[in-house]
């Protein structure tokens, strides 16, 4: 059956890019360095202590959420936790069947398979999942014509981890096959500020309360971005601050490197111009925010929206979306300027 192209890459402002070797270097390794999401981490400690307690492997999980929240530290952490292997891999990389079955006959019993963007799968390659994630078996075709025929591979009883960003791309049959399914949610400022001092502390430069908080409401909600910050706010204490970072220096340093206030990102921007300047405050439908920003309308859906709803910028409307005053005042408007736009004499 037809399915719809896999949507590219989420876009991501410079400071929510993955980097490698930092990401490693502050990832907690096990769920008592893993601040926030008390629901989630609550849901798979009781997992992991079930699962050791059968000495049975974990069932399959399925980590949702915007970028930059935590879904492959948390793939990292049940490995360590269980002390069993990670094998991780990415939805598009697995082209062929083949592909699949060379990694899943790879693994061990108990292992995890890491699929991150599992959204981006082929179709072909998805349907081989279902009996390999259910029954542990794959039934692989092999040669063509008349010589087709099909061998049944048996695998060890492995644990799927699929991460997303795009929970809502995922089909049902695929969905349905993740007995635990967790959704990461963006983190409170306070939140973030103990993730911003626990990575100074690991990166050897002081910060006190105030600094990590300014860091911290400037971080989008995003654990990854609240790191990135760091590392510039970092460079700009060790030059101009004696290594100490406090609610001035932060300020200055993120002034500097151009970073809103409020935290927003270019495309927040742009979404919210779009909606408050173009279409007079809305209501507007999120097909035409969709158009009229050059992104596609479920990224904007799964990856923008949420962030800017819960603080509380923009509502969604059954007549679309609407901006509030506080959108108006992000973009440095007048929120008595709502309207004004769709009034221009046409
Ligand atoms: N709860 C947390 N506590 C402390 N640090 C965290 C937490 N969650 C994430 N981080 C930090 O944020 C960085 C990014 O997290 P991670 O790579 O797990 O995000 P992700 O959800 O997999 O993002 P993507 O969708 O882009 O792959 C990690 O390197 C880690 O240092
Ligand atoms: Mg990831």
């Amino acid at each position: 059956m037809a399915k719809t192209a896999p949507a590219p890459n989420p876009p991501r402002d410079a400071f929510n890019q993955p980097n490698a070797s930092f990401d490693n270097r502050l990832r907690p390794v096990k769920f008592g360095d893993f601040v926030g999401q008390e629901k989630v981490r609550e849901r798979l400690l009781l997992s992991v202590e079930a699962a050791r307690q059968r000495g049975e492997p974990l069932d399959h999980i399925l980590l949702s959420g915007p970028p930059g929240l935590g879904k492959t530290t948390l793939c990292y952490i049940l490995a360590e936790e269980m002390g069993v292997k990670v094998h991780a891999t990415s939805g598009p990389v697995v082209e062929k069947p083949s592909d699949l079955a060379g990694m899943l006959t790879s693994l061990d019993r108990g292992d995890i398979l890491f699929i991150d963007e599992i959204h981006r799968m082929q179709t072909a390659v998805e349907e081989y999942l279902y009996s390999a994630m259910e029954d542990y078996v794959l039934d692989i075709m092999i040669d063509q014509g008349p010589n087709a025929r099909s061998i049944r591979l048996e695998l060890p009883h492995f644990t799927l981890v699929g991460a997303t960003t795009r929970q809502g791309l995922l089909s049902a049959p695929l969905r349905s096959r993740f007995t635990i399914r967790a959704r990461l949610d963006y983190y409170r400022p306070e939140e973030l500020a103990q993730i911003v001092t626990r990575s100074a502390r690991l990166l050897e430069v002081g910060i006190d309360d105030g600094g990590a908080m300014e860091i911290a409401r400037r971080s989008r909600g995003t654990a990854r971005i609240a790191n990135n910050l760091l590392r510039r706010v970092r460079d700009y204490a060790q030059v101009r601050a004696g290594n100490h970072i406090d609610e001035a220096v932060a300020d200055k340093a993120l002034e500097m490197e151009g970073i809103d206030r409020a935290g927003l990102d270019e495309m927040d921007k742009r979404i919210l111009s779009c909606i408050c300047e173009t279409f007079g405050g809305g209501p507007v439908g999120l097909g035409t925010v969709a158009v009229s920003v050059g992104e596609e309308a479920g990224t904007i859906e799964d990856v923008y929206e949420p962030y800017l709803i819960q603080e509380g910028y923009i509502a969604r409307t059954p007549r679309g979306r609407e901006a509030t005053p506080q959108a108006f005042r992000a973009l440095g408007l007048h929120p008595a300027a709502r309207g004004g736009q769709q009034t221009l004499g046409i």
